[in-house]
């Protein structure tokens, strides 16, 4: 059963757009502020990505991955607001982010099975609770009823480089040039697929973060929810 987050009268903040927006530094910041509970989503399609690596999941094979999302246990343990997530029970949040991953988490995404067990699994986690949930489709499919949507948007080259000064030091052999177009790769894989599209709620507010500080995007949305604190 689907619980929408004026059922029970807690506040859901869904924060969607595109590939390293920022939505998962916005939503960590919103959520400190507001003592609600933040899920980072991307970071589960992630940890079944690499689940689907380590055990070879051949990604049309329908049989395999029903057996396969069986099998996948996830959980988050929110230390200091960052996303620690468990894939059967060991701690896969560093290597989720690895380019591996990266580069096969947008076909994993894709596949229906596993966006429906995700959505379920997020929705029972937004059920009660005060939470900033951050994703692709947070607003059009997994909460279309919360309480505040915001899309973010970037120019793509603004977003490939905060990425890279991000991930540069542990992985200096990574260019500028491979993350502009893992980047764009993702865009055209999350807007195209038929499963759950990504796109802007028609009830999303636009947060354009191109020139804004993080501490700007914070009050923009500080402001968005405090009607309903
Ligand atoms: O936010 P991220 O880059 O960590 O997300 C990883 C991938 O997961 C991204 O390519 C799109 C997909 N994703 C999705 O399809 N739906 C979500 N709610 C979150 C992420």
């Amino acid at each position: 059963m689907y619980f929408s987050g004026f059922m029970s009268n807690n506040i859901v903040v869904a924060i969607d757009g595109y590939s390293s927006c920022g939505k998962s530094t916005l939503a960590k910041a919103l959520a400190k502020k507001l003592h609600f509970i933040y899920v980072d989503s991307g970071a589960m399609y992630r940890a079944v990505a690499l689940y689907f690596l380590r055990n070879n999941i051949d990604s049309n094979n329908h049989e395999q991955i029903a057996e396969a999302l069986k099998d996948i246990h996830l959980n988050f343990h929110s230390r200091d607001y960052q996303t620690h997530i468990t894939l059967n029970d060991e701690e896969v949040s560093e290597e989720i982010r690895l380019m591996p991953v990266s580069e096969k988490v947008s076909e994993v995404s894709a596949i229906r099975e596993v966006r429906k067990e995700m959505v379920k699994q997020q929705q029972r986690m937004g059920y009660s609770k005060n939470i900033v949930m951050d994703g692709r489709d947070i607003g059009t499919t997994v909460f279309p009823a919360a309480n505040v949507k915001i899309f973010m948007t970037a120019d793509p080259k603004v977003r490939a480089e905060r990425r890279y000064k991000e991930i540069h030091d542990k992985n200096p052999e990574i260019t500028l040039e491979d993350i502009f177009e893992n980047i764009a790769h993702r865009d055209y894989q999350d807007t195209t697929r038929e499963e759950s599209p990504l796109v802007r709620a028609a009830d999303a507010i636009i947060l354009d973060n191109t020139n804004l500080t993080p501490e700007q995007q914070l009050q923009f949305a500080l402001d968005k929810v405090e009607p309903f604190l």
